[in-house]
């Protein structure tokens, strides 16, 4: 995947992002912004879960990347006074991987597994035993001399965090006790998040220029934050550092960003349906093979976005733009299409 800087990721790998990310994570649930009713939710299970001395049922969060999965696994951990061990599906390649992950738990922790859709097969069946009565089935040898063992394992907690929840094999999704989709935040919201980014970096940022750069975050905490730094850096070279309306347009002109968040990738998405397809509908192969993308690149990290602005409907015979595209792209709606609309 090209370098976007509205590119949400799985989680960031650059070592300044991750530590940015890691200190801009709220702790706890007072500090975490929005995700109102996944709060409310949460906070029930914790707290029954304390009052009765038991670890947590098995959590899934879901949703786009960029909206806080992992740093909500990391405020439930706080929540419940518990240890959390980070590891993601493509890390645990064996059952024996998973055995040791387990094995070296105690009572209450909470592992939190990342893209927890792409674990394979052999593992995915190992932690079904393990999810639903805290067992280990290992089998020792192979042929007519192999053994199966039965470990007991401490009470832990999976958390599990997907982009795709309908790409979790049904009976590991059956295992989890709360499934929760992780929903966009309003601009407000981002706003606030900026404002306490800011705060916690020491940037001078006005309210007008925190509301522009709110309004074109993708309405995503994570871009949200890498816009802030981006801009810091234009207002720190070419003004005195404080950020006001003025050198944030210029620096999200420069870095190519548009009133709703969209860079020229996704312009040329766009264009490329109108342009050649008459708006759509049209494949989404057909889409990863005019933008160069992977189909699930398009899928779960370009689409949601536009699909929540209006600007893009998923329908049975392909992706198709809206009235509003146009409109955004200075394009006219030939007459014939927008009948359609
Ligand atoms: N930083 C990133 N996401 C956040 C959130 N939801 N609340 C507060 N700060 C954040």
């Amino acid at each position: 995947m090209i370098d976007r800087i509205v590119n949400t990721g799985a989680e960031p790998t650059d070592p300044v992002e991750v530590e940015l990310e890691v200190t801009l994570r709220p702790q706890d649930f007072s500090s975490y912004i929005g995700q109102e009713r996944l709060k409310q939710n949460l906070q029930l299970a914790i707290s029954a879960a304390k009052k009765r001395d038991e670890p947590m049922d098995h959590v899934l969060l879901y949703g786009p990347p960029g909206l806080g999965k992992t740093t909500m696994a990391s405020v439930i951990a706080n929540e419940m006074g518990a240890q959390i061990r980070i590891t993601s599906g493509p890390a645990i390649e064996r059952a024996g991987d998973l055995a040791s992950l387990l094995t070296n738990l105690q009572d209450g922790d909470i592992l939190f597994i990342d893209e927890i859709h792409r674990l394979n097969r052999t593992v995915e069946e190992v932690l079904y035993s393990a999810m639903e009565d805290f067992k280990l089935d290992i089998m020792l040898g192979k042929g007519p001399s192999a053994r199966s063992l039965r470990l007991d394992l401490p009470k832990f907690t999976i958390i599990g965090a997907t982009t795709r929840a309908g790409a979790l094999a049904g009976p590991l999704r059956d295992r989890f006790g709360h499934i929760h989709r992780l929903e966009f935040y309003t601009p407000s919201e981002v706003q606030q998040i900026i404002e306490r980014a800011a705060g916690i970096l020491e940037v001078k940022i006005d309210r007008a220029a925190a509301g522009e750069l709110a309004t074109r975050a993708r309405l995503t905490p994570r871009i949200a934050n890498r816009l802030l730094k981006r801009v810091r850096d234009y207002a720190d070279v070419n003004g005195d550092g404080i950020i006001d309306t003025v050198i944030s347009s210029q620096a999200l002109q420069l870095l190519e960003i548009d009133e709703l968040g969209l860079d020229p990738a996704d312009r040329m998405l766009l264009a490329a349906i109108i342009d050649s397809y008459n708006g759509g509908p049209v494949g989404v192969e057909t889409l990863a093979a005019l933008t160069a993308e992977e189909r699930t690149t398009i899928e779960d990290f370009i689409e949601p976005y536009l699909m929540q602005i209006g600007l893009l409907e998923r329908t049975p015979r392909g992706r198709r733009v809206t009235s509003k595209t146009y409109k955004h792209l200075g394009k006219t709606m030939p007459a014939a299409t927008e009948s359609l609309l």
